[in-house]
């Protein structure tokens, strides 16, 4: 065993987790969903998500047969929900092809929708004790560190380097419990800003401690500029608190997710309900894309009293409890507990600090106006 991992191990059987959900029992569909769900969620967030899932859908085959709504709603408020829909693929490959049991062959298992080389072979120690490297945010940093590797690390050089050390680390066993040190470490001990150094069981030849250069290592990535785009959507409460929302398509932007009724202006939102509106606030709201910024103007309105939206299925007003069970967009989810009264400030319209992805402008033009900008629907 590497002295690396050797050190790794002991300080893992004192200070890392022993007790997470999918550690008891570790089976390889647990670890594939908290792995899955762990790619963009902190591990206190994802553990009440995880035992939702897994009383949900127990199997990989409950989980293929479920319909996308119900997995998305599931999925509800952990936001990037293309890792719900890859699940959810993934489930009914498994279940076609590998007869319901995730595949124990690493090229298989990285091929499913979502998973990829670093997340199988997180999957494959924990579960399987089997040996292999893995390079998530943690293992690259830890890694990155220790051997002061520089460069942009999506540069294929610095990501061959890095998965060559993480694959050269690798202890002969104990393969769970050095995967699971690997990523504790990172998340805990060598973390990005102030790491804790001096209780890192690594400190003796960590090359970026020597060298002064943890703060610059790994090398951050280099800012890509995002090109702005610009919509609108409509926030219509009726007389009782109900929402109106519209499931979007299956394509584009947030596919199948429930989402306030959009379009490039308020005149193109006026033409997209059937409903009768009242009072109109404006607030403006930003949300970052990987490749985009999308800037939002949210379009406040009250539907006139007795009013129904056509029977549309796609189209529909929803109790602020059932909307919050459905797969909404995070800015959407944020909007909706600001009026509905989950959020720090309920009701009202200019908020800042939102953190995450999203955050408000200030918004000069809070332009109460009475204006009717949609008909009613008549007949059915
Ligand atoms: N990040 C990704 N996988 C993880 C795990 N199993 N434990 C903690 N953080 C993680």
């Amino acid at each position: 065993m590497s002295d690396f991992a050797a050190r790794l191990l002991a300080w893992f059987d004192l200070h890392g987790r022993h007790d997470l959900p999918w550690q008891h029992p570790r089976t390889p569909y647990r670890v594939w969903v908290a792995e899955v769900m762990l790619q963009q969620t902190r591990v206190r967030t994802a553990i009440g998500y995880f035992d939702a899932f897994l009383t949900r859908f127990p199997e990989p085959a409950v989980l293929a047969a479920a319909p996308l709504d119900a997995v998305l709603a599931v999925w509800s408020g952990l936001g990037y929900y293309a890792r719900a829909r890859n699940l959810h693929r993934a489930a009914q490959i498994v279940v076609r092809d590998h007869g319901g049991e995730l595949p124990e062959r690493i090229e298989s298992l990285a091929r499913l929708p979502g998973v990829g080389r670093s997340t199988a072979g997180a999957i494959l120690a924990q579960a399987h004790g089997q040996r292999h490297p893995i390079l998530d945010g943690n293992a690259r940093r830890v890694l990155a560190r220790h051997a002061a590797v520089a460069g942009d690390p999506a540069a294929p050089a610095v990501q061959r380097r890095l998965w060559e050390l993480s694959a050269e680390r690798l202890p002969q066993a104990r393969l769970a419990d050095y995967t699971q040190a690997l990523m504790d470490l990172g998340a805990g001990v060598c973390i990005r800003a102030r790491p804790s150094c001096a209780g890192c069981p690594l400190r003796d030849d960590c090359l970026a401690l020597a060298q002064e250069r943890v703060h610059e290592l790994p090398t951050p990535r280099t800012p890509r500029s995002r090109p702005l785009r610009r919509t609108a959507m409509l926030l219509a409460r009726d007389a009782t608190g109900r929402v109106l929302l519209q499931r979007r398509p299956p394509t584009g932007v947030w596919p199948d997710l429930w989402s306030l009724p959009e379009g490039a202006d308020i005149a193109a939102l006026a033409g997209a309900v059937p409903v009768v509106l009242d009072r109109c606030a404006r607030t403006r709201i930003r949300h970052q894309f990987t490749h985009f910024t999308l800037e939002i103007d949210v379009h406040r309105a009250c539907a006139v009293a007795g009013v129904e939206p056509v029977g549309d299925a796609d189209s529909r007003w929803f109790t602020p409890d059932a909307a919050r069970a459905l797969g909404l967009p995070q800015p959407v989810r944020r909007l909706l507990d600001e009026v509905h009264g989950h959020g720090a400030q309920a009701d009202r319209p200019q908020i800042d600090g939102h953190g995450g992805q999203g955050h408000r402008l200030p918004c000069a033009a809070q332009n109460h106006m009475v204006r009717r900008f949609a008909q009613p629907e008549t007949g059915t």
